[in-house]
């Protein structure tokens, strides 16, 4: 009988999880993004559902179906998705796996940018707000916050760093150089406050299924 009852460990626990690119407008047709398709994330909200977590998707524009039984806030611009985050608190779990766009136009054109004959526009950027970061500092943090790093070098090393000072408990980290993007299968090390995991190469739902059994578990063993 016992395998037969699905593992609900995680009942009761609001799961923010954040996914997708985001995409920042230079003018009305033209727009800054990356190359983010939103399965890692979008695996992570299904496995943490799984477990019997209620999960907010926050999510950038991805081709992927939406959720069942997973709410879903769609963004465009990182400052939407900072805003929809803090809207969703109090949650007691985070996992941002969203690629946010590090920049902005500093005003975006109001209407298409046009070719002058005199060479490129300048395009003015500032820097966006970094959601991790934020949620990690928040009056209302949740009690365990997950990063993830994409990194084409030295990726170890960025990433134990990236960890302190994003303020993050755990930082998930993989090498982009070897395709992660839009790619079914996944090679990450977690970072914790005791070091580092390496994990053999798997499909993305199961590193999901993997982070959130170890979430499960950090929880249960919290609360025993
Ligand atoms: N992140 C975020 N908001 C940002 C930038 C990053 O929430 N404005 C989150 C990502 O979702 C990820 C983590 O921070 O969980 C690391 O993102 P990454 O781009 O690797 O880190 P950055 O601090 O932006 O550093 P860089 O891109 O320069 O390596
Ligand atoms: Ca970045």
């Amino acid at each position: 009988v016992a395998a037969l009852t699905p593992d609900q460990s995680l009942a009761g626990l609001h799961a923010l999880v954040t996914a997708g690119p985001t995409v920042e407008p230079l003018d009305p047709v033209r727009f800054i993004s990356n190359h983010s398709s939103g399965k890692q994330g979008y695996a992570i909200a299904e496995a943490l559902a799984a477990l019997g977590a209620r999960v907010t998707l926050v999510t950038g524009p991805v081709s992927i179906p939406a959720l069942d039984g997973v709410a879903c806030v769609k963004v465009q611009t990182a400052e939407e998705m900072l805003a929809a985050c803090e809207a969703t608190l109090p949650a007691d779990i985070a996992v941002c796996t969203a690629a946010v766009s590090d920049w902005r136009a500093s005003v975006p054109a109001g209407s298409k940018i046009k070719k002058t004959g005199d060479g490129p526009p300048t395009l003015s950027l500032v820097e966006n707000p970094d959601i991790l970061a934020t949620l990690c500092r928040h009056a209302s943090r949740p009690k365990l916050v997950v990063g993830f790093a994409a990194e084409t070098d030295d990726v170890l090393e960025n990433a134990l760093a990236k960890r302190q000072r994003k303020g993050c408990d755990w930082l998930v980290a993989n090498d982009v150089r070897r395709g992660v993007f839009g790619a079914d299968r996944n090679l990450v090390s977690l970072i914790d406050g005791n070091g580092i995991e390496e994990w053999p190469e798997m499909d993305k739902s199961a590193v999901a299924g993997k982070l959130a059994e170890r979430i499960s578990k950090t929880f249960e063993s919290s609360t025993a």
